[in-house]
């Protein structure tokens, strides 16, 4: 049961997950929500407090996001960052003005006697990203932090419970901002920490216990971590009534669907693995557009599934891994990018259920590895880079072939068993290794050789929307395409991909 949260209001700024990870790294529960979200909602005894986000309008624009102004009745205390900052002061009778050049980037701040800044050096630095800035503060608030150029860092009015901050104490840049967030949500807010911390999984199994009662459930299990922490939850609430569906599709990693089925074989549930391998690939064959592979495995995978189904006879609940990044990203928040892509784990909703059941829909990915370490699933599963729902088909660039597949589950092996054995996991989200289409020439020993080139893919990203190459010392690099030329036949040349996204994507299609 969660009794307190923060909402974080959502103007558009591109911070606006960061705030509420930040809010939740206090096991406080919190959550982002858009602008035009209901009075009522809000005034709910289980909100403490309320945080108005940055956002890339203007005030004064008529178009731009506001909020209807019975908020400040409502008696619970607001921070505003930025744009969030600038509306607060805007309504309350205070000024916003635009200033001839836009502050970017890391600024000294003097800070003043503040309820929100208690504890913060005097002077320390924060992270301004603003064009407007607020000339004057409403009547009745006190100006608490300013910097050389920007007359209002911070303002607050403790009678009325407003906070406001023109930096962002959100990013890591603001090398104070975790003092600040804490100072609002357990000071000010009042808030207990005492979300997550093993009463998640506690609450979780008792609500699934009370929801499903002796019903039965599907989970199409892909071996993601999102699927097998969901597993390895409704395994621990109903055991038996779950069935969980492991379809290999033939286009995992090397020794991925041994490891998986190894795993939950031994859990409290009905495991059912099946290898649709040879289907895929037949009905792969001559393909090489990427949309058109992609369609085929999505397509596949729901007639392979709902076979299995039908097999089970009546199933009441499917059961998915969702998780709340996916919530947001599919129009939750009005600063989402919405993607389409292929989730194993996606099904359709019409395939015959009573019901949904997304355990893991309000929590973010290291929380959803929290619960899974807690519930006791080995790290190779709990750290598992993310790995897209069509598998290595793209990133098999071109017709996906059995020798392909070898070649790169074989080649990513080698570059991830070095990444790892060289300490370099924290300097890359993502890596991977592809295969080109691309044949060239080369020697090994007296003979010409004729072969594939593999494409090594290492990228930092935040949230996976836009990403730029991890910087790998040449030498590492070096050192494991000298191990895979030796070692995988039919490669004889190893690119490194440096290209940003945009204007590439992470995966080859
Ligand atoms: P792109 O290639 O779009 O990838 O830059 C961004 C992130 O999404 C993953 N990805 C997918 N994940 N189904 C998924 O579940 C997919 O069809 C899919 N395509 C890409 C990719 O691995 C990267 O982390």
């Amino acid at each position: 049961m969660i009794d307190e949260k923060i909402m974080v209001v959502d103007f558009g700024g591109q911070y606006n997950q960061l705030i509420a990870r930040r809010i939740r790294q206090m096991s406080v529960y919190s959550e982002v929500v858009p602008y035009t979200i209901s009075l009522d909602e809000l005034r709910k005894d289980d909100v403490k407090g309320i945080v108005f986000t940055g956002g890339p309008n203007s005030v004064y624009l008529e178009s731009s996001p506001k909020i209807d102004k019975e908020i400040f009745r409502l008696g619970k205390p607001i921070l505003g960052i930025c744009y969030g900052a600038q509306l607060l002061a805007y309504e309350l009778g205070g000024s916003v003005a635009k200033a001839q050049e836009s502050e970017y980037g890391n600024t000294r701040l003097f800070v003043e006697k503040s309820r929100l800044l208690r504890g913060v050096s005097p002077e320390t630095d924060v992270f301004m990203s603003h064009t407007d800035y607020i000339d004057r503060i409403p009547e009745g608030a006190v100006l608490t932090s300013y910097t050389k150029r920007c007359p209002t860092g911070s303002f607050e009015d403790e009678k009325r419970k407003i906070y406001a901050t023109q930096f962002h104490p959100e990013v890591e840049h603001t090398v104070e901002g975790q003092k600040i967030l804490e100072n609002f949500v357990l000071d000010i807010c009042g808030c207990h920490q005492s979300f997550l911390k093993s009463s998640f999984i506690q609450d979780k199994i008792q609500e699934i216990r009370e929801q499903i009662q002796d019903r039965k459930v599907l989970l199409a299990l892909s071996g993601g971590v999102d699927s097998s922490v969901t597993a390895a939850l409704l395994s621990k609430a109903i055991g038996k009534q779950l069935t969980c569906v492991f379809v290999n599709h033939g286009l995992l990693r090397k020794n991925e669907a041994e490891q998986v089925s190894s795993v939950f074989s031994h859990y409290d549930l009905n495991f059912i693995p099946v290898d649709a391998s040879e289907l895929f690939l037949e009905r792969l064959k001559g393909v090489t557009d990427p949309e058109t592979k992609r369609k085929i495995i999505g397509k596949t995978f729901i007639d392979v599934f709902k076979e299995e189904k039908e097999k089970l006879g009546t199933i009441d609940y499917l059961a998915q891994g969702t998780i709340y990044p996916d919530r947001i990203e599919s129009g939750l928040g009005i600063s989402a990018t919405i993607k389409s892509h292929h989730n194993v784990g996606g099904l359709p909703k019409d395939i015959g259920f009573q019901g949904l059941i997304e355990p893991l829909d309000h929590l973010f990915k290291d929380e959803v590895r929290e619960v899974g370490r807690e519930l006791g699933l080995p790290s190779e599963l709990v750290d598992r880079q993310p790995f897209p729902g069509p598998g290595l088909a793209i990133r098999i660039v071109g017709e996906v072939t059995r020798e392909k597949i070898r070649i790169v589950q074989d080649a990513d092996f080698i570059f991830r068993e070095e990444i790892r054995k060289h300490h370099l996991q924290d300097r890359t989200s993502q890596y991977f290794a592809a295969l080109s289409n691309m044949r060239s020439v080369g020697v090994m020993g007296d003979f010409r050789t004729y072969d594939y080139a593999v494409v090594l893919r290492a990228v930092e990203t935040d949230d996976f929307m836009t990403a730029k190459a991890s910087d790998l010392p040449p030498s590492f690099l070096a050192f494991v395409a000298s191990r895979i030329v030796n070692e995988v036949k039919g490669v004889n040349r190893v690119l490194f991909d440096y290209t940003s996204k945009p204007p590439s994507t992470i995966e080859l299609e």
